[in-house]
């Protein structure tokens, strides 16, 4: 069975991260079920200029060409009986990029009444890796707390914070950097940020 990857986008600033993990994901032989929410859908609309279905913007805005045994499923967001809403489908972890301080503060709470915070709520419970790139500034202690909360849990806190000392040269740099670890975390080999060699 190809690894199963769930990704979701929520309504914070920073959807290409979203898009970029999607399109990295997709050049492998793996499964990707997407969620996006409503708001994930309006910001990208406005920062990534997306109107339509996820796939054909990839292929045409960021050259993506999909992997042979590549599958895309998208399931919408009040979809509580999609298959990564239970603890027994099985897979190999799931990324919320980027990830609202709406949706992280229904994590911490459990409050899972979504189907990216039910996703997540299991994430947690079965002991499957849960990566949120969280973003917001400047945060409050309520979102620091529930940052504590979710990571005292055992999701991985990876806010979308640039780092400089690979020299980036583009936004996209930038996405990639933080994009490349995100893979890291999953155990996913990629070319997108080199490792740094001390030098
Ligand atoms: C253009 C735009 C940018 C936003 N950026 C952020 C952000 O960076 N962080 C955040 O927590 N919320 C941000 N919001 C607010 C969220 O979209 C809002 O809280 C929404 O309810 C989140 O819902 P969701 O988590 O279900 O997507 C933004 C909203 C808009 C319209």
């Amino acid at each position: 069975m190809n690894p199963r990857i769930i990704v979701a986008i929520t309504g914070a600033s920073g959807a290409i991260y979203g898009a970029v993990l999607v399109a990295e994901l997709l050049q492998r032989p793996i499964e990707v079920h997407l969620i996006i929410s409503d708001y994930g859908h309006k910001v990208m609309a406005h920062e990534l200029g997306i109107s339509g279905p996820i796939l054909p913007f990839l292929q045409s805005e960021f050259g993506l060409v999909p992997h042979e045994f590549s599958v895309l499923k998208e399931y919408l967001p009040d979809n509580l009986f999609a298959p990564p809403a239970s603890g027994s489908f099985r897979h190999s972890g799931m990324v919320i990029a980027p990830c609202s301080m709406k949706t992280l503060a229904a994590i911490a709470a459990g409050l899972a009444d979504n189907l990216i915070v039910r996703s997540a709520d299991v994430c947690l419970k079965e002991k499957r890796p849960l990566i949120l790139l969280p973003r917001e500034t400047p945060l409050s202690t309520i979102h620091l707390e529930n940052m504590l909360k979710v990571a005292r849990a055992g999701a991985v806190l990876h806010p979308p914070v640039p780092a400089f000392y690979h020299r980036p040269e583009s936004v996209r740099d930038i996405v990639n950097a933080t994009v490349g670890r995100v893979l890291d975390h999953l155990g996913i080999s990629h070319h997108l940020a080199a490792e740094w060699n001390g030098t």
